[in-house]
């Protein structure tokens, strides 16, 4: 009954947005990975991942989509919950889809679906600083959120593809006062993707909430990539911060493992990931 309290005293105790917090603090790199299904839940929590999403990054990798705009709240509810299922240490978030948090009130009853249903213990969303009053109503609701900038795939279509973010000075300006303000909106981590590594690194800087990167750079606190990138699955072309773990490895778990590993040493990502 009382799982939290048992498992705070245990050598693996669950992560919480306080260990997340601390982790930045220490110097300790987090180390997040994409999951869709309870088998690879278990597999990452084996591998030692701190932090899960279910990103909605599956319409592509999963449904085979060109992009993640058809994905559906019901989409991630599903695999949400087989993903909680499987897990026991590592946190877990899930993306709210496009357009499911377009104001303040539907927001607040998708991120509650996505916890209630899905098991979600934090919810992602891609915004700057449109999304400021949404992050704050739902942290004045006690909703863990991660604020998503940079390279925002639910609006590639206005943004005209994947490529990235931050290169111009005045787009790069922003985007500091963007996370300044998600930060100071109630925003517990802020997910950083495709930005030169540089920006990567000054934003890193000025915020006290961990910052996880994609393809932002060595220096944020912690790096998130698509389990399937790190298992070599997906076909054909891949983003310039991608690194097949699966080299040298014989079974999934150590592909995973040597991921892990390859974050919390710094080794990953390399001067060839970065922009
Ligand atoms: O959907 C997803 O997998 C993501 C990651 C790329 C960060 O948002």
């Amino acid at each position: 009954m009382y799982t939290q309290l048992q498992l705070r005293g245990s050598a693996r105790p669950p992560v919480t947005v306080a260990t997340l917090q601390k982790m930045k603090a220490d110097g300790e790199k987090i180390a997040s990975i994409t999951c869709y299904d309870a088998s690879f839940a278990a597999l990452v929590d084996e591998a030692d991942a701190d932090l899960v999403l279910v990103g909605d990054s599956l319409g592509m990798v999963v449904q085979g989509h060109d992009t993640t705009v058809p994905v559906t709240l019901d989409n991630i509810i599903y695999h949400s919950r087989a993903v909680a299922r499987g897990l026991s240490r590592p946190f877990l978030m899930a993306d709210m889809p496009f357009m499911t948090y377009t104001s303040r009130e539907k927001a607040l009853d998708n991120a509650m679906r996505l916890m209630q249903d899905g098991g979600a213990k934090m919810v992602k969303l891609e915004g700057g600083a449109g999304q400021v009053g949404i992050v704050e109503f739902l942290a004045s609701h006690d909703i863990a959120v991660c604020a998503h900038l940079g390279l925002r795939p639910q609006s590639v279509h206005k943004t005209g593809g994947f490529r990235v973010q931050g290169r111009e000075n005045a787009v790069a300006d922003q985007m500091h006062r963007d996370a300044k303000a998600l930060q100071d909106a109630g925003a517990d981590i802020v997910l950083l993707e495709c930005i030169p590594a540089e920006l990567g690194k000054e934003i890193t800087a000025e915020l006290h909430v961990p910052v996880i990167g994609i393809g932002a750079g060595p220096d944020t606190d912690g790096q998130i990539l698509v389990l399937y990138d790190v298992l070599d699955i997906t076909p054909g072309r891949k983003p310039r911060f991608v690194q097949n773990f699966m080299v040298g490895q014989e079974s999934p778990l150590a592909g995973v493992k040597a991921y892990v590993q390859a974050v919390k040493s710094r080794a990953y990502p390399a001067a060839e990931h970065c922009f």
